[in-house]
C-alpha cells in the first residue's frame, strides 16, 4: 500500500499576514480524519517561520527550489545545507515554472535532485509535457526523457527516496485539469518505465498528479490506480480547499 501524499506549492504568494493564518488552519485541520501525508512547500524566506510552527505537528514542509551547488560564490542561491539547517525534508525539483520560466534544463534538474539527496532532502521531482508536445503526440517521449535524466545521473535506487509529480504544463494554473484517464495513462507509463529497471521501487514509488486539482475533481483523480495524491498550487492557498483535497485521498 502506498500512503497518499498531498503537497501544497504556495509558489511566490503571500506575506506573513496571510501565510501564518493559512498554516495555522492547515495544522489544525490535519487531524486523524486525514489519511494522507501532508506537506506544504513555501517560499525560502518563510522556511524558518514554518519550521518553528510545524515542529511536532502532523504537517511536514518543503522548499520550492534548491541550488545544485554545494556552497560558495553563487549569489542569490540557497543550498541544501542551508535547507537542512532548518530541518527541511522535501524540495520540489523541476517544476514546470523552473523549467520554462527560468530555463532549467534536464541536467540542472538532475544535479539539483542529486544534491538534495546527498543532504538527505527528499526530492519531489516534477515532470510533464507542454500543450504543443501533447498535441504532437510527444507526451510519453518528453516524460521519459525527463525521468531518464534522473536515472542516468542518480540511478534507479535513488527513487527509493523520492516522489514524482506528473504535472501536464497545460493544466497548471489554467483551470484545465487532465481527465483521470489522461493522468492515469501517464502515471502508469512512469511506473512501467521505472519497473523496467526495478519493479520493487516502481511499485512503492508515490506518483502525484498536479495541475488544477480542486476539491471538486480531487477524489476522481486520486481514485485512479497509479495516482497517489496531488501537488496542489492555487487551491493550496485556501485552507478549506486544501484540507478538502487532503481528505479526498481517504
Ligand atoms: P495549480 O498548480 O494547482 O495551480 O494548477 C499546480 C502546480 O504548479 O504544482
Amino acid at each position: 500500500m502506498r500512503k497518499p501524499i498531498v503537497a501544497g506549492n504556495w509558489k511566490m504568494n503571500g506575506t506573513q499576514e496571510s501565510i501564518v493564518p493559512l498554516l495555522d488552519r492547515v495544522i489544525a485541520g490535519v487531524d486523524t480524519s486525514v489519511n494522507a501525508q501532508v506537506i506544504v512547500c513555501s517560499p525560502y524566506i518563510y522556511i524558518p517561520l514554518i519550521a518553528g510552527k510545524i515542529a511536532d505537528t502532523a504537517v511536514e514542509f518543503g522548499s520550492q527550489n534548491i541550488s545544485e551547488f554545494e556552497s560558495g560564490a553563487y549569489t542569490g542561491e540557497i543550498s541544501a545545507q542551508m535547507l537542512k539547517d532548518f530541518d527541511c525534508e522535501y524540495v520540489i525539483i523541476g517544476h514546470s515554472e523552473r523549467r520554462h520560466v527560468f530555463g532549467e534544463t534536464d541536467q540542472n534538474i538532475a544535479d539539483k535532485y542529486k544534491k538534495a539527496q546527498e543532504h538527505g532532502i527528499i526530492p519531489i521531482l516534477c515532470v510533464g509535457e507542454l500543450l504543443e508536445e501533447r498535441e504532437a503526440d510527444k507526451t510519453a517521449e518528453v516524460v521519459i526523457r525527463q525521468i531518464d535524466a534522473i536515472l542516468s545521473t542518480s540511478g534507479v535506487e535513488s527513487l527509493q527516496n523520492a516522489i514524482i509529480a506528473y504535472e501536464p504544463v497545460w493544466a497548471i494554473g489554467t483551470g484545465k485539469t487532465a481527465t483521470p484517464e489522461q493522468a492515469e495513462e501517464v502515471h502508469k507509463l512512469i511506473r512501467e518505465t521505472i519497473a523496467k529497471q526495478n519493479g520493487t521501487i516502481a511499485s512503492s514509488l508515490r506518483i502525484l498528479y498536479g495541475g488544477s486539482v480542486k476539491p471538486s475533481n480531487a477524489a476522481e483523480l486520486f481514485a485512479m490506480e497509479d495516482i497517489d495524491g496531488g501537488l496542489i498550487g492555487g487551491a493550496s492557498l485556501e485552507s478549506e480547499d486544501f484540507l478538502a483535497i487532503c481528505k479526498a485521498t481517504n
